[in-house]
């Protein structure tokens, strides 16, 4: 049987007001998704709005009341309460979810997944006669993970292929657009000099905040056991993993410092060629080159510069990695993950 193309399935953006969905819209625009194929979806007090798409006017209708059966894929991104009520109801009805919010990653039953990694998990996971040969079942939804971890895993496996990661840890520095349309709006009435728009834990403009989601009881902020717990499931081994999770006043574009300890003493050269052979890694040409999120909102790579040794440790390595977090570490990932499934032939 013929396999399918994205242009050729109908498509709901749940969310589609929001930071994420309007990537959505603007990559699949990029993919000449034909408009007919596309509904967007968001909260009732949303219903009505108009969005651009293809220069046309794309109405947005009440989650609520949708009926998912005619809709072959839903790009979901509502929040992680209203995913965990709609996803499953989409998926009942047919529709195949690509699901952005953190409340699924963990299931054992649902794939998490970056197709430059781990497309296997998604054959192994999802289709049907294997699914039965290991016992699993599995709804109809996929997982995007954390902005955070898409970018940073992009960045370790083609090492991890070359030398075995044996430690990592991590200091981000991640961008307002994470914390949705809110977060963004927050930031630029501070620094326009209005601090009653407050909803971040502390004052963003002008200031760093080391605190991303909720603390648990260790200690950790949630953001920081999603990035431990998601790279450990991405890359299917425990790996040993440490994060601290910062938000600072920038608008688009995550950053990380990431050391890392390897099996082996490797060259840096052979880890920035291999680097540079994995699809969509880019890696700076020169160790006094490097990339900030200035320079790459809008791209859909992921940024390696400063790789160098970590005299402080043996193996040891440490590098500077930046990525959009709204598209490769949101919207893009779960558009290739859309378009893996039906290159790959799979079925819901
Ligand atoms: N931004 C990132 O870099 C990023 C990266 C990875 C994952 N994520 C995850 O993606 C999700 C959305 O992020 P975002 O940045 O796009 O947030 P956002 O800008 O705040 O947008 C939230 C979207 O969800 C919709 N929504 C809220 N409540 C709803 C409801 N009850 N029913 C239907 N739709 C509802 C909103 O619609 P209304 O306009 O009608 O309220 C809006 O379209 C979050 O779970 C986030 O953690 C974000």
């Amino acid at each position: 049987m013929r396999r399918k193309s994205l242009s050729e399935v109908t498509i709901a953006i749940v969310g589609a007001t929001g930071n994420v969905g309007l990537a959505f819209l603007k990559i699949l625009e990029e993919r000449c998704v034909p408009f007919e194929n596309i509904t967007a979806l968001a909260s009732a007090q949303s219903a009505g709005k108009i969005l651009a798409y293809q220069g046309k006017s794309l109405p947005v209708h009440n989650l609520e009341t949708f009926d998912f059966s005619h809709t072959d894929i839903g790009l979901f991104s509502p929040g992680a309460a209203v995913s965990a009520v709609y996803a499953p109801k989409a998926a009942a009805q047919g529709c195949l979810v690509m699901d952005n919010t953190s409340y699924f990653r963990m299931d054992p039953a649902i794939p998490l997944i970056v197709p430059e990694i781990n497309a296997a998990a998604l054959l192994r996971d999802t289709e049907p006669r294997r699914r039965r040969d290991a016992g699993r079942s599995w709804g109809g939804i996929i997982a995007n993970p954390n902005c955070s971890t898409i970018q940073m895993v992009m960045a370790l496996h083609p090492i991890d292929l070359i030398s075995p990661l044996q430690r990592v840890s991590v200091a981000t520095y991640q961008s307002v657009s994470g914390g949705g349309k809110g977060a963004v709006d927050e930031l630029y009435a501070q620094t326009a000099g209005d601090p009653t728009v407050a909803h971040l834990p502390k004052t963003m403009a002008y200031n760093v905040i080391p605190q991303i989601d909720v603390f648990l009881e260790d200690g950790q902020t949630k953001e920081e056991w999603k990035m431990v717990a998601e790279t450990q499931k991405i890359l299917g081994k425990p790996l040993k993993i440490s994060a601290t999770c910062v938000r600072v006043p920038v608008v688009c574009g995550h950053s990380e410092a990431i050391h890392f300890e390897l099996a082996d003493d490797v060259p840096l050269e052979t880890l920035r060629q291999a680097l540079r052979a994995f699809p969509g890694v880019r890696v700076a040409d020169s160790f006094a080159t490097y990339d900030t999120p200035l320079d790459i909102a809008g791209s859909d790579d992921v940024f390696v510069s400063r790789l160098r040794k970590d005299a402080a440790i043996e193996n040891g390595y440490q590098m500077w990695v930046v990525a959009d977090n709204v598209r490769k570490g949101a919207a893009l990932n779960a558009v290739q993950i859309a378009e893996t499934f039906l290159a790959l032939g799979l079925k819901k």
